[in-house]
């Protein structure tokens, strides 16, 4: 890893980083370790190797970690994880075997029963269903914020819950999904940075999912993680699921210990898949964006349509604007639209589509439609979910790779139906 250069790309380093042909026969590609475990040379290497991994006692400074069992390591899971780092300039990664489990894992490693977790409204449904359904059986309180709320608005939350201290961290989705609402990453370090002791840090949580991992790095704007659902944009193709964690050494070596126990790690035929989609990350995201903005286009002025979410169209003068400037430098492909009239209307859309796919998830080649209110969203509070704009008419759209003109047609004949 050390041979290149400091400044090439990540996209340059995505077929190579990490990987030592001199130790699989020469093979110019990553071969999938499909093994459970890893013999030792000698006893004596064993204790070594379980010295490092169980923390009891540090890596001297050349030492690698060398591989013990394929839930604690494995060739495939880290090189992975390494390439990962890439994007987001980490230090460190974890991979999952789903986007849920890295947020799960980071959230039980660092909450504690009598804590409160402050998260941003809307995340997805799944997130949202652990923050509000399942942690409080552990007494760990959710307050919940609008995606656009001020640095005012989210301490008088904290301050009215009376939570001043019993913070243990702050999660965003941003943008959040389905409705592309922003979150200000640099407000959130201040919130955190204002709450935090040197006994209980406050720790800053993204889920960059939505925008994925080439245009924007919330490391570089004060988070101390990211997270990804590597289901989507890194892996790219609907066919597979998985999920990433990135930070410091410190912070990603806690979280590896607590999945170590979990026992959620991906296995090495997802981090060989995984591999082989970012080779191409960069060049499909592209293809995407370019795509959605002619779609986004298309939409804005169809009699059709009464509100679109795309980032591309913030408003100069709306407060929406200066973060997307500060935190994003591309609109990516996702939109959300509202089609005119309810329910009804949006599932003829839906149901008349003939090349995009009636399907969750987000990100891939393909181009996916789906319905929040009833399908990602559902399980969200009915009273939430009006004040953050999933609504009976809204309809996300993922853009894939397809030809644009191919897609707006589709589009258009669909929307001609409803
Ligand atoms: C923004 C976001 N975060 C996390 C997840 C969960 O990821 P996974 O489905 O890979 O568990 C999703 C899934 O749709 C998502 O959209």
């Amino acid at each position: 890893m050390s041979d290149y250069p400091k400044d090439l790309h990540p996209e340059s380093l995505m077929m190579s980083y990490g990987y030592k042909p001199e130790l699989s026969e020469g093979a110019l590609k990553c071969p999938i370790f499909q093994t459970s475990t890893f013999t030792f040379k000698s006893a004596e290497e064993g204790k070594a190797f379980f010295e490092v991994a169980y923390g009891l006692r540090v890596k001297e400074p050349n030492e690698e970690l060398g591989l013990i069992y394929s839930r604690l390591n494995n060739p495939d899971l880290e090189i992975l994880e390494n390439r990962l780092t890439l994007w987001d300039k980490a230090e460190e990664c974890a991979v999952f075997e789903s986007g849920m489990s890295a947020i799960t894992t980071l959230l039980l490693e660092f909450l504690n029963p009598g804590d409160y977790v402050v998260y941003s409204a809307p995340v997805y449904g799944g997130t949202d269903h652990f923050i509000n359904h399942i942690l409080p059986r552990f007494g760990i309180k959710p307050i919940g914020f609008r995606a656009g709320s001020t640095k005012e608005e989210i301490e008088a939350r904290i301050e009215k819950e009376k939570a001043a201290g019993k913070v243990g961290l702050i999660y965003a989705e941003t943008p959040a999904n389905p409705t592309n609402a922003l979150v200000d990453i640099a407000v959130l370090r201040e919130i955190a940075d204002s709450l935090s002791t040197d006994e209980k840090p406050v720790y800053v949580v993204i889920d960059n999912t939505y925008m994925g991992p080439l245009w924007s790095h919330p490391l570089e704007l004060g988070a101390d993680f990211v997270i990804y659902s590597a289901t989507k944009y890194i892996g790219g193709h609907s066919d597979v699921i998985a999920g990433a964690c990135l930070g410091s050494k410190e912070l990603i070596g806690r979280i590896k210990g607590l999945r170590t126990f979990l026992g959620n790690m991906a296995g090495p035929w997802t981090g060989w898949l995984l591999m082989r989609s970012l080779e191409t990350l960069k060049t499909r995201m592209e293809a995407q964006a370019i795509n959605a903005a002619q779609v986004a286009d298309f939409l804005r002025n169809h009699p059709k349509i009464t509100k679109i979410h795309y980032l591309g169209f913030i408003d100069k003068e709306h407060p929406q604007y200066d973060i997307y400037k500060r935190q994003y430098s591309c609109a990516g492909a996702m939109l959300a639209f509202e089609i005119k009239g309810g329910e009804a209307e949006a599932f003829k859309f839906l149901n008349s589509l003939k090349l995009i796919k009636l399907a969750v998830s987000l990100g891939s080649t393909e181009s996916l439609v789906q319905h929040p209110k009833t399908m990602t969203h559902a399980d969200v509070d009915p009273a939430d979910k009006e004040v953050i704009g999933i609504t009976d008419s809204l309809v996300r759209l993922s853009v894939g790779v397809e030809n644009a003109q191919d897609l707006i047609w589709d589009i258009d004949q669909a929307l001609n139906k409803v």
